[in-house]
């Protein structure tokens, strides 16, 4: 008779069972593993299993193993068994991995609903109890902070401007002639404005010059308004003859404008001035017997590009006294190259306290920076701010041989002098406008800081004891160093906020040392213009442009023209223009 032995191992203990029956046919076979169920439903439990071997009966349990040829360690097995986590935990090395807000052998139990960041966009979540609670930053909302809030719905920029939805912030791309963060801003009141160029095609202008003035008209378009209610343009160029190339109303928008600027051709000759002051005078005259669309009559302004060496002096003189009854409220004339008459530019411009329209650049290039000045021009009445702190700086050397006629460094005194009580006179008041008066050589000297709160009167007496202490040398560098050091101190009376600006008051030509640039750079990363006025009749206006912040930053006071510093004044006084201000 054969003798079933079940041999079972568990946990190291040997127990011998013995069956009979049916269940093993051979000795020495292994009966089939005998299942046990899995020790857990989650999270990898163990599952046994056993086998018994069938003996021959009269063998004992060890006995007959050795008589079979098996060893124990094929009767028992384990086997893990649901390897089974919840919540997107996974199962390795023999347990489970939960989610960060998951916890338990089986990752069942929720720990804390913020550790899984639910919150985006920079959220702040607080924990509740199985849920949370986030609190977005500005900008955003939705229960995760998940949507972007439009702060252009409630349409914030004017004037046609687009808006363009940032988080928590929008910007406005504003049409051209508006700025500012809502395009309240125009660049221009956009009251109607007819504008006459008249650009020098003559043989004392290169090509390349001539396409340059092209451009600065192209570019001066981009800052107005062109339409029939707006801006206005028409081009005369002029050398043996003036042709009117185009008239005020034939361009009404600036596409079709621009493309008959670039249309326009270089005709070298002589330098007829005298034309084309005549025949701008015939398109003003038309202008101001015109009402445009919005029943309005536009102001017109005429514009000379010209190197001022007219082929008739007198004619030119004669005919911009014609120009100048039709055209009242401005003509300017600009004058570029290297050899520019002054004097004829002056006879040209409109002069009057008010509207000082001469401006000078040496080239072409710098026009561009000149197109804003225009600009301003034809806002002439746009409120006025003038909250400015002023240094004067009167260099004290005094090179002779420019000076003599203006009486050398008096003539430098006399000159800020002036622009003090122009000042006055133009509304830029003790309150608004503050003056502090130092002089240069090598060092700076002060005679009156923002501080000292010196009135208008008490300033000019001032001036009028400023000694002339050295004349070895001009050191603008020197004066530059202490504008970035100490002159618009807070400890010295200089006002936050206010707009800064330097004139220099010289005779020139003095050479720019090594440190000049540095310091000149530092001075304009301050937002500090430097006006430079020069005495004298023999100026050299390329080393004046070279200390100025910009080509019309430079003032030249001749015995001629010894009252140009008008000019200045539009610079301490403007501001820009205001919408609101329509008549
Ligand atoms: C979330 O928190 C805010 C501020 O404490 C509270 O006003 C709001 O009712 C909370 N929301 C929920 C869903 O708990
Ligand atoms: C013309 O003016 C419009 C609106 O002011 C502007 O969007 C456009 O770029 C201008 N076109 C040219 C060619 O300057
Ligand atoms: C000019 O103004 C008039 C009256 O305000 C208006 O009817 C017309 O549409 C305007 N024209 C343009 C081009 O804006
Ligand atoms: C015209 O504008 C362009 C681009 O703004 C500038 O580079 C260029 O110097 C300007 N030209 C003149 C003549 O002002
Ligand atoms: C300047 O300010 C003072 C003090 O605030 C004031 O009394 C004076 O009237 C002001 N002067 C002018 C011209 O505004
Ligand atoms: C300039 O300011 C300082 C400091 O406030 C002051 O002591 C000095 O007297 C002022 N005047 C001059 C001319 O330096
Ligand atoms: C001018 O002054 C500056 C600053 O005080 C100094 O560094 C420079 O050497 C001086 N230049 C001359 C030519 O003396
Ligand atoms: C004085 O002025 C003349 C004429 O502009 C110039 O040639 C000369 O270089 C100047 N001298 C000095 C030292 O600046």
């Amino acid at each position: 008779m054969n003798i079933c032995l079940l041999v079972i191992v568990f946990f190291c203990v040997f127990i011998v069972i013995v069956v009979s029956g049916e269940t093993c046919t051979n000795v020495c076979e292994w009966a089939p593993w005998h299942e046990s169920s899995c020790s857990v439903t989650c999270g990898g439990g163990t599952v046994y299993r056993n086998r018994g071997l069938c003996c021959p009966s009269n063998l004992n349990v060890h006995d007959c193993l050795t008589n079979c040829g098996k060893d124990y360690s094929d009767s028992q097995d384990y086997l893990t068994c649901n390897e089974k986590c919840f919540n997107g935990g996974s199962y390795y090395s023999g347990s489970c991995h939960c989610l960060p807000e998951y916890d338990g052998p089986c990752c069942l139990d929720h720990t804390n609903e913020c550790l899984s960041n639910p919150c985006l966009n920079g959220g702040i979540c607080a924990d509740r109890i199985n849920e949370y609670n986030c609190t977005c930053v500005l900008g955003y909302v939705g229960v995760n902070c998940e949507i972007d809030y439009n702060e252009c719905a409630s349409n914030p920029c004017q004037n046609g401007g687009t808006c363009e939805d940032h988080v928590n912030f929008f910007r406005c791309i504003c049409p051209s002639g508006f700025y500012e963060d809502l395009c309240e801003i125009g660049i221009c009141h956009p009251q109607p404005a007819d504008m006459i160029f008249l650009l020098d095609s003559s043989v004392s202008q290169t090509e390349l010059n001539f396409m340059k003035q092209l451009e600065f008209v192209s570019n001066f378009t981009d800052h107005v308004l062109i339409g029939p209610n707006d801006t206005q343009i028409s081009v005369i160029a002029f050398s043996s003859d003036a042709i009117v190339e185009f008239d005020l109303t034939t361009h009404n928008n600036n596409i079709s404008l621009k493309k008959a600027i670039q249309n326009i051709k270089f005709n070298p000759g002589i330098t007829r001035t005298d034309k084309a002051l005549q025949k701008a005078k015939e398109v003003a005259v038309s202008a101001r017997q015109r009402r445009r669309p919005n029943g309005k009559r536009a102001r017109v302004f005429v514009f000379v590009i010209t190197d001022g060496m007219s082929t008739y002096r007198e004619k030119t003189k004669q005919e911009a006294i014609n120009l100048k009854k039709f055209s009242p409220d401005g003509i300017a004339a600009i004058g570029i190259g290297k050899q520019v008459s002054h004097q004829e530019l002056r006879d040209i411009a409109t002069s009057s306290s008010s509207s000082p329209y001469v401006f000078s650049v040496d080239n072409f290039d710098s026009l561009y920076t000149m197109v804003t000045q225009l600009v301003h021009i034809t806002c002439t009445e746009c409120s006025r701010s003038s909250v400015s702190d002023v240094i004067l700086m009167i260099d004290e050397y005094v090179n002779t041989s420019n000076a003599e006629t203006l009486n050398g460094f008096s003539g430098l005194l006399d000159s800020a002098s002036k622009l003090i009580r122009l000042m006055d006179t133009l509304g830029s008041n003790d309150n608004d406008t503050h003056i502090s008066l130092t002089s240069f050589s090598n060092t700076v000297r002060t005679y009156a800081n923002f501080s000292d709160h010196l009135s208008r009167g008490e300033l000019l007496l001032t001036i009028s004891k400023i000694p002339h202490v050295d004349n070895i040398i001009s050191n603008v560098s020197a004066a530059l160093h202490y504008i970035n050091m100490d002159g618009f101190k807070m400890a010295y009376g200089g006002r936050l906020g206010a707009r800064k600006f330097v004139v220099v008051f010289t005779n020139g030509g003095y050479n720019l040392d090594a440190v000049f640039d540095l310091e000149r750079n530092k001075v304009l990363e301050k937002g500090v213009k430097i006006i430079v006025v020069g005495v004298g009749n023999n100026i050299d206006v390329d080393y004046l442009q070279h200390i100025a912040s910009s080509p019309y930053h430079v003032i030249v006071e001749t015995e001629e023209l010894y009252n140009n510093l008008d000019i200045l004044e539009r610079e301490f006084v403007y501001d820009a223009c205001d919408l609101d201000f329509i008549d």
